[in-house]
């Protein structure tokens, strides 16, 4: 199979949109395992699965009760084995997500931690006594509202940055480490070719308040009211990620991501990048959210681009992402236009790209009636209402988008008869085979998965340019930030080959190219 270094995409799977085999309404491991064709169609190079754990599914099963086990809304162990099966047959790589930092109310420790204040699994989680008859920090939570539950039985809280009924791991308690790094072991034991790991930046804190944050508009007790420097990043928070990772260095070739967002807040972001890039190169990476974060502005985005792969130490893989299922999706932020831009720059950049599902059909958010929601994280926490990004996949235009023969678990939303992979498969100006011809071309040509980044000045303050090199191959990319018609300076001569404009007549230039309205294009040199 393809080593990591040579993979040219993850793709994100989220479990219960992507296709239901059973008709009730939710995807399932065998939905997902008779679209695999379709992915190694596609080109990605590995797969992975949002949680598909046995869970309540408080938070779509990011709330896990047993980390062995598959829930029964995807299927059965044996669906799992069967999917690792197929996909590696097809020579794709398989990434489950990890959750560390905590479990839900429900899995079995919890039950036994809250049982009472001397049962031994009490440590495994964070309980604190309250202070002056309130919580004992000021924290509040990503979800909403504060993070400290309290518990009557036992006269303590206990701490969940995220849902009540999402309680935070105590990972200074070396039992806990133990525990966690054995269910990777698990799960590598299995055939698992690596993790994203979930929301890690709470795995080490300091237990003092969070000062208010004098920047924040809101109400009172919202996520961005306070400056989180004490609730999360704690001193301990880079170990604990090393640890980790050096659980699947000790596997061969499996890989590792982190979720992790920077925070000005916390200074250098840069700087905070790097520390994550330099924990263990060869076998793990952060997401770079930049590509969803940014202002849309070029000579921003050609200066921390220069910064972000200057920092990278030997072996360090950046992991861009365009989106995921916990926020809008690229095409309603930006536009088709623009998605697709940026889609051609992500899948030109060094480094291991991460798709999410619908992203290669240029899906958009769906608006639903508050009746057909599903997520309970409150708007007022830090990442709340995300069922717009998490509609079903749209495979062709049958009923339910061809989805399920039954009622989906979300609305399918509007525009099917356009935006399906059906219709879109042999239509030339599709996003669909925009992403193929990409993914065919990140294949082909090794300089985009390994090769060198390095600025290139064109000259023209809407042109975001850059070069990938390996050597011998020196590929040059433009990107136009402009609602209008570009001239661009290039640098020698070169062939195009491709644009994200289906309408593009360009095909070589010599010294200087003309980019059509937020047109990105990729070229070779060939002087
Ligand atoms: C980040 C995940 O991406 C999000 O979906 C989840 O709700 C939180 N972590 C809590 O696990």
């Amino acid at each position: 199979m393809t080593a990591w270094k040579n993979v040219t995409a993850i793709y994100q799977v989220y479990p219960r949109s992507f296709m239901d085999s059973d008709g009730d309404g939710v995807g399932d491991l065998a939905g997902i395992t008779s679209k695999l064709d379709y992915l190694a169609g596609l080109g990605v190079g590995a797969v992975w699965l949002s949680p598909v754990y046995a869970s309540p599914q408080a938070d779509c099963g990011y709330d896990i009760s047993d980390y062995r086990q598959i829930d029964p809304m995807f299927g059965t162990m044996r669906d799992m084995e069967l999917l690792i099966e197929r996909a590696h047959e097809l020579g794709l790589k398989v990434m489950m997500d990890f959750v560390p930092n905590h479990t839900s109310d429900q899995h079995e420790w919890f039950q036994a931690a809250r049982s009472s204040r001397d049962n031994p699994y009490r440590d495994y989680y964070v309980w604190r006594d309250p202070r002056d008859g309130a919580e004992p920090t000021n924290w509040v939570s990503l979800a909403g509202g504060k993070a400290w539950e309290y518990d009557e039985a036992s006269g303590q809280y206990y701490l969940h940055s995220f849902m009540a009924a999402q309680p935070d791991l105590n990972w200074d308690n070396p039992r806990v480490r133990d525990e966690m790094h054995n269910i990777l072991r698990f799960w590598l034991d299995k055939g698992v070719d690596g993790f994203r790991v979930d929301a890690e930046w709470p795995i080490s804190k300091i237990y003092k308040d969070d000062p208010l944050n004098p920047n924040y508009a809101g109400d009172s007790d919202e996520y961005g009211s306070y400056l989180h420097i004490h609730c999360k990043n704690g001193p301990n928070m880079l170990r604990y990620m090393r640890e980790m990772s050096d659980v699947v260095a000790s596997y061969q070739d499996r890989f590792m991501v982190f979720e992790y967002y920077t925070e000005p807040e916390l200074g250098d972001e840069i700087a905070q990048y790097k520390a994550i890039f330099d924990l263990n190169p060869r076998v793990a990476g952060p997401f770079v959210f930049d590509m969803f974060r940014m202002e849309w502005h070029a000579h921003d985005r050609a200066a921390r681009m220069a910064k972000l792969y200057a920092c990278l130490p030997q072996d360090g893989r950046p992991i861009h992402a365009l989106g995921n299922h916990d926020q809008s999706r690229v095409a309603t932020r930006l536009g088709d236009s623009r998605a697709r831009a940026l889609a051609l720059a992500q899948l030109t950049l060094p480094g291991i790209p991460t798709i999410y599902y619908g992203e290669e059909l240029g899906m958009k958010d769906y608006q639903m009636p508050a009746g057909d929601r599903h997520d309970n994280f409150l708007e007022g926490g830090g990442m709340g209402g995300r069922d717009p990004e998490r509609t079903p996949m749209r495979w062709n235009n049958g009923a339910n988008a061809g989805f399920t023969t039954g009622k989906p678990w979300l609305p399918i939303g509007d525009d099917v008869a356009a935006l399906n992979a059906h219709a879109q498969l042999d239509d030339s100006d599709s996003f669909l085979t925009l992403y193929r011809d990409l993914l065919h071309l990140r294949a082909q040509h090794d300089v985009f998965r390994n090769g060198v980044y390095a600025d290139v000045d064109v000259q023209n303050a809407y042109v975001w340019a850059y070069e990938v090199t390996d050597g011998s191959q020196r590929m040059i990319v433009a990107v136009n930030f402009a609602d209008q018609s570009q001239v661009v300076n290039m640098p020698g001569k070169g062939h195009m080959l491709l644009s994200s404009d289906p309408t593009s007549v360009v095909d070589r230039y010599d010294g200087w190219a003309m980019l059509a309205p937020y047109e990105a294009a990729v070229f070779r040199r060939i002087d």
